[in-house]
């Protein structure tokens, strides 16, 4: 509040010293933030904070009444960076040319916003015996050192369950005209993502335990609740209760718990096909899944034993889960809301799939005309799996999930503390403690998106060489890729 009093003063004079310093100005801007410091001065000080509107105390109820017209008003009175006043925290907009330098520099910590806002950390310490104090590294690595090699391998895993999860449930809604009505999408994506997920992670056996899959949906309720706090103003007194039960209950140790129980059977049983096939002299064929290679990374990962590996499976799955479930949900509303789409991407979706079998066929004719046999992996019972290469061809499914991640994405999101002082290139220091958040309006409704930027144009980047899955300056839904 002290910020807000104290705006119009405090943001004259940065005009001024602004205006007054030439360009290159890093010693100067030391002397001055040092000088300022000494002063007893916030640094924040240095970045204007946004004018409050006659009658209101913060800026919630501009910014809920129409985002895009708050962002502009403060943009043309404040250029790329000001304080505002929103649920129930001050925080530092950042716009433009500095989003990258948040996400790049690892002094901007994404975790340590989200303690502050919703005790995230002690919320994934709890699930896990070690590696408490990385953040969420070891998890980064398992991502990168796991899964990301294994994508290819995954993508046909998952779309097979998600496939046989939908015919499944789908049975269990109303029909009409012909028509399968389901009114309440999210639980039926979260329990397909849910089977799929356990596939991935946890192996075939997994996939079809009730356990497993009804522990996966569980825990993301809890992750939800846990989430949501983030962009509403929950009391200090809610924040620590919330962060003393999850250090003293535990609540997720159930599900962790619930996890041991599931795969102890499932390892015991791998272990014993592993020893006989050493026995009898020949290769065990090693499960693919992240659970298996978790095992057989133990200590390169610092677990300590079968709880810890499966607190670390459930960390990954909330964080899986939870996004991927969310986005193909809000993917079916913007469907629903385009239904002028739906025949063109099936139809492109028809055409890829024939293209590759067309290709597989090629493939399979050229292997017998040079005597070699057909691997699995070419076998024609695959010929239709929805796979990478398949995707691949699909570019107008990319950018209707592009311009859908685009157009649907929150207009401030992504908050980051500063563990430091923190110099910007444009001479700006944000100061330690401090919390920032993206400005994603100034991303993804800028001049380089093309026409229309408010509008949704679900063909807006056929053959532009933007994919969905493509981080960058202009294109923010998973962050910067760190
Ligand atoms: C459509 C799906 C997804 C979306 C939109 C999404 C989006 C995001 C975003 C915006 C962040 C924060 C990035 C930052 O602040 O720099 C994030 C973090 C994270 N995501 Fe995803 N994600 C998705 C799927 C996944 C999947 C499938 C996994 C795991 C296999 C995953 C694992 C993580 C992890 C571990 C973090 C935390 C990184 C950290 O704080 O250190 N996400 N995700």
């Amino acid at each position: 509040m002290s910020m807000l009093a104290s705006y119009p003063s405090a943001s004259a004079s940065l005009e001024l010293i602004w205006a007054a310093l030439p360009f290159g100005i890093g010693l100067a801007s030391a002397a001055l933030v040092t000088a300022k410091k000494a002063a007893g001065w916030s640094l924040n000080n240095l970045i204007p904070t946004a004018s409050l509107r006659p009658g209101d105390s913060t800026h919630d109820t501009e910014f809920k009444e129409d985002q895009d017209a708050f962002l502009t008003r403060c943009e043309t009175e404040y250029g790329s960076m000001f304080n505002v006043n929103l649920h129930g925290k001050h925080i530092t907009v950042i716009s433009g040319s500095e989003i990258q330098e948040v996400f790049m520099n690892d002094s901007f910590s994404p975790t340590d916003a989200f303690e502050e806002m919703t005790g995230i950390q002690t919320f994934f310490n709890s699930a896990r015996k070690s590696n408490h104090n990385d953040d969420l590294h070891i998890i980064h690595r398992v991502i990168s050192q796991i899964i990301t090699p294994k994508l290819a391998l995954f993508t046909v895993r998952i779309q097979e369950h998600l496939e046989t999860t939908l015919d499944k449930r789908l049975g269990a809604y109303a029909r009409r005209d012909n028509r399968i009505i389901v009114e309440e999408p999210w639980p039926i994506f979260k329990e397909m993502s849910a089977h799929a997920v356990a596939a991935v992670f946890m192996g075939p056996e997994s996939a079809q335990s009730p356990e497993v899959i009804d522990t996966f949906m569980a825990s993301i309720d809890d992750f939800a609740k846990m989430f949501e706090s983030s962009t509403r103003s929950v009391s200090l007194l809610r924040k620590t209760l919330f962060r003393a039960t999850h250090r003293i209950l535990s609540p997720l140790q159930v599900h962790v718990q619930s996890l041991v129980q599931a795969t102890t059977p499932i390892i015991l049983e791998r272990r014993r096909r592993e020893m006989d096939a050493a026995e009898r002299g020949v290769e065990w064929e090693r499960p693919d899944d992240v659970m298996q290679s978790m095992l057989d990374n133990f200590d390169t990962y610092n677990f300590v034993d079968l709880e810890d590996v499966c607190g670390h499976l459930l960390i990954l799955v909330l964080t899986s889960l939870h996004s991927t479930s969310d986005v193909a949900t809000k993917m079916m509303y913007f469907l629903a809301a385009f239904p002028d789409c739906i025949g063109i991407l099936y139809r492109e979706h028809q055409e890829a799939l024939d293209i590759v079998q067309q290709e597989r066929e090629q493939m399979r004719q050229e292997l017998i005309q040079r005597g070699l046999p057909i691997g699995e992996q070419l076998y024609p019972s695959r010929d239709r799996d929805v796979s990478a290469a398949a995707l691949k061809k699909m570019v107008r499914l990319d950018s209707f999930i592009r311009e859908m991640f685009r157009f649907r994405s929150e207009k401030l999101n992504m908050y980051h503390r500063a563990r430091n002082d923190v110099a910007l290139s444009n001479g700006v220091v944000i100061a330690k403690g401090r919390t920032v958040v993206i400005n994603m309006r100034s991303a993804h409704q800028g001049p380089d998106q093309g026409p229309e930027v408010t509008k949704f144009r679900p063909w807006r980047f056929v053959g532009k060489s933007k994919a969905a899955t493509k981080v960058a300056a202009d294109f923010l839904p998973f962050g910067m890729g760190k």
